[in-house]
């Protein structure tokens, strides 16, 4: 009994306008999928902000990887002419190789120098921390300054035992709808979600649970693997259409509109049967 006959799916981040509340996560090693990957890695962040990025994303949910059990099954080994430019070996590395893994992923890959922790900013670009899940750092993020996080565990790639990105959310909106500064001003930062969205629909329920904009990690790399770039742009386009439906279906006509009065969760009290609301 909505309004539906004209929807808007843009939204607001950072005072820029989207025409649609996703983009695209991360990833490395892009060229195995398909495609020509990164046009250019720029691993220098002065020189990002010079080529006129606006962000920077900063992952803090790997300080060492995971072990990677299938991996060692079937190790990953890059095809010729692939290489991992932003991480290739310090100098005379031998010696470093042999160290236990936290040790190494805590150092320069250029330097071999150890990584030092700082709490100062030198860059005006925003500062995005990627890979929170849980209120206590979402908190410790807008502490330290950041201009928003990314609610997620890594597509699951980390640690095996964490829960969903979703079920992390709630608790994490909360904590900084909130949360107020020591002046009483409110003290929040956007929140952007990945993890697991294959749909307009999931981008919708990312959104009811209090996402300001969601990310999406594998899809893109099946768009690639399809049909390089054009791949990819079908993949947003099937996600902008699916959104689009799935907001006319709800009945909501703007992505500021969606909220989680849109969504409903099983009804434990009638033994798993009906729905109820968040
Ligand atoms: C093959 C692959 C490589 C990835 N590489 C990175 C990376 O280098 N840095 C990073 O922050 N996240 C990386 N991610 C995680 C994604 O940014 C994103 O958090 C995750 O894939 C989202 O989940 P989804 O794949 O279910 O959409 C990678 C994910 C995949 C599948």
């Amino acid at each position: 009994m909505q309004d539906v006959s004209s929807i808007d799916t843009s939204t607001t981040l950072f005072g820029r306008n989207y025409p649609v509340p996703f983009g695209l996560a991360p990833s490395a090693m892009q060229k195995l999928a398909g495609g020509e990957g990164p046009r250019e890695s720029v691993p220098l962040i002065k020189r990002a902000e010079a080529a006129g990025y606006e962000a920077l994303v900063l992952t803090v949910d790997t300080p060492v990887l995971r072990n990677r059990i299938n991996e060692r099954k079937t190790p990953l080994v890059l095809p010729p002419g692939l290489h991992l430019s932003n991480l290739s070996p310090p100098p005379h590395s031998s010696q470093t190789e042999r160290k236990p893994t936290a040790n190494r992923l805590l150092m320069d890959a250029r330097t071999g120098k150890k990584l030092t922790p700082s709490s100062s900013r030198r860059v005006a670009m925003k500062i995005i921390l990627k890979g929170i899940m849980t209120p206590e750092d979402a908190l410790l993020a807008v502490e330290h300054g950041a201009d928003a996080i990314v609610v997620s565990n890594h597509g699951g790639r980390q640690l095996d035992e964490v829960c969903s990105t979703l079920e992390a959310l709630p608790a994490i909106h909360s904590a900084l709808a909130t949360n107020v500064s020591e002046r009483g001003k409110r003290n929040s930062i956007p929140v952007i979600f990945d993890g697991g969205v294959r749909h307009g629909a999931d981008v919708l329920e990312a959104l009811a649970m209090g996402a300001d904009f969601v990310l999406l990690g594998r899809p893109v790399l099946w768009g690639l693997g399809y049909k390089g770039q054009e791949g990819v742009e079908s993949v947003i386009h099937i996600l902008e259409r699916e959104l689009t439906k799935t907001m006319a279906l709800t009945g909501v006509a703007e992505v500021e509109g969606i909220g989680k009065e849109y969504i409903g969760v099983k009804d434990t009290s009638m033994g798993g049967f009906g729905v109820s609301k968040l």
